[in-house]
């Protein structure tokens, strides 16, 4: 198969992890890679990913190559690996829109080269880095940000994975003109390999199974990356509770009383998250059923398993002339695509595409 050559917007800790996924790829291509669901999508490899470009507004990030800005103070996902071919990617500037709104705006200071920099740019580099499928990983609730880039890609004729619970693949006029354009899209919020969102909706999934009647349920996240930081400003996690609720209404979950969303940010967690789900339920002559688990996660490199997917899942919709929101894989990877599913259908769907 040809190389899929991958753009990343915003080299934050998600984008660091899935890097550092690609390169242990690239050592052992033929070797099953724990945590990878499917070795091949569409024929693709993970070790056929390559990851050309990265962008950014970190002054320290922007303008070094890709390995030196994934060692910012911001970054606290572990090192697992170290980048190979792809370390020198240049990491270039974008407009900072609303990418800083609230606590990121505390911890990272705009390159001066950011000023320069337009959706035009973005759109020229994209162009000129020969890039297949573009990434966001912006910081959530950065609107303007997150369009700005799904608007570049479109401009040069670049898929689009959206990682963040901002609306691109659910926007029916921009996903339209991704389809007149020919262009996939895919998103929206990405679902982590085996995180919150996957398990909260399985249990839910599990009980509407045995006939058990839901009653209530909350699914409370803490965690100490640049993502919960910022997630702590209502401000900007609206849109995360948002798509949360979104997944748990596909899940089945309808007149249930249920909050879930991050609840907090605790700095020496660093990149571990932790997950505190109930669901409590009706069962055999109104007997009561409740669930409490808690998740402890590597927040990034559980993004990194399903970026991995939706990279190899935009570059198959490619090569069949897919374009626009693509429904087969979305379910499965998003917490929003514009039309969810249960768990165990959304995997089927997910699987029959990626054969
Ligand atoms: N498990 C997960 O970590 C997970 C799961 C699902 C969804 N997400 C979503 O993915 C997104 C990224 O998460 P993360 O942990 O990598 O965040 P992060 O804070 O580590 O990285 C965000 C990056 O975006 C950069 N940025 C800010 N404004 C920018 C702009 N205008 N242009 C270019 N870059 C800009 C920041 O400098 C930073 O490098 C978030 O929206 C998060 O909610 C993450």
């Amino acid at each position: 198969m040809r190389a899929i050559r991958v753009a990343l917007a915003g080299a934050g800790n998600c984008a660091w992890s899935f890097s550092q996924f690609v390169a242990q790829a690239h050592a052992a291509p033929a070797a099953p890679l724990p945590g990878l669901m499917c070795q091949t999508i569409g024929g693709y490899r993970l070790a056929d990913v390559r990851v050309a470009v990265a962008f950014d507004v970190d002054a320290d990030k922007v303008g070094r190559p890709l390995a030196t800005a994934f060692e910012a103070p911001t970054i606290s996902a572990t090192r697992f690996a170290e980048l190979d071919a792809d370390k020198d990617a240049p990491v270039l500037p974008a407009p900072v829109l609303d990418g800083l709104v609230g606590p990121m705006g505390t911890v990272v200071t705009p390159a001066e080269e950011t000023h320069d920099a337009t959706s035009d740019s973005v759109a020229k580099a994209i162009v000129e880095h020969a890039v297949d499928v573009l990434v966001i990983s912006l910081p959530t609730g950065a609107t303007q940000a997150v369009r700005m880039f799904a608007e570049a890609a479109l401009a040069a004729g670049a898929a689009v994975v959206n990682c963040t619970p901002e609306r691109v693949a659910r926007d029916e006029e921009l996903s339209a003109r991704f389809a007149d354009a020919g262009v996939p899209l895919l998103g929206d919020d990405l679902r982590s390999h085996l995180g919150a969102t996957t398990l909260h909706t399985a249990l839910i999934e599990l009980l509407l199974s045995r006939g058990l009647e839901l009653e209530s349920t909350y699914q409370l996240n803490v965690g100490g990356n640049t993502d919960f930081l910022n997630l702590a400003d209502a401000t900007r996690s609206a849109s995360k509770f948002t798509s949360k609720a979104n997944a748990l209404r596909a899940a089945g979950m309808t007149d249930v009383s249920g909050v879930a969303g991050p609840t907090g940010y605790i700095g020496h967690l660093a990149d571990t998250k932790l997950c505190f789900a109930n669901l409590r339920a009706r069962s055999v002559l109104g007997s009561e059923v409740q669930i409490d688990v808690k998740l402890t996660v590597e927040d990034s490199p559980n993004a990194a398993g399903v970026i991995a997917n939706a990279v190899r899942a935009a570059m198959t919709a490619v090569d069949r002339g897919l374009s626009g929101a693509v429904d087969g894989p979305a379910p499965m990877l998003f917490k929003s695509p514009p039309r969810g599913l249960p768990e165990s259908q959304a995997r089927s769907a997910f699987l029959d595409f990626a054969a």
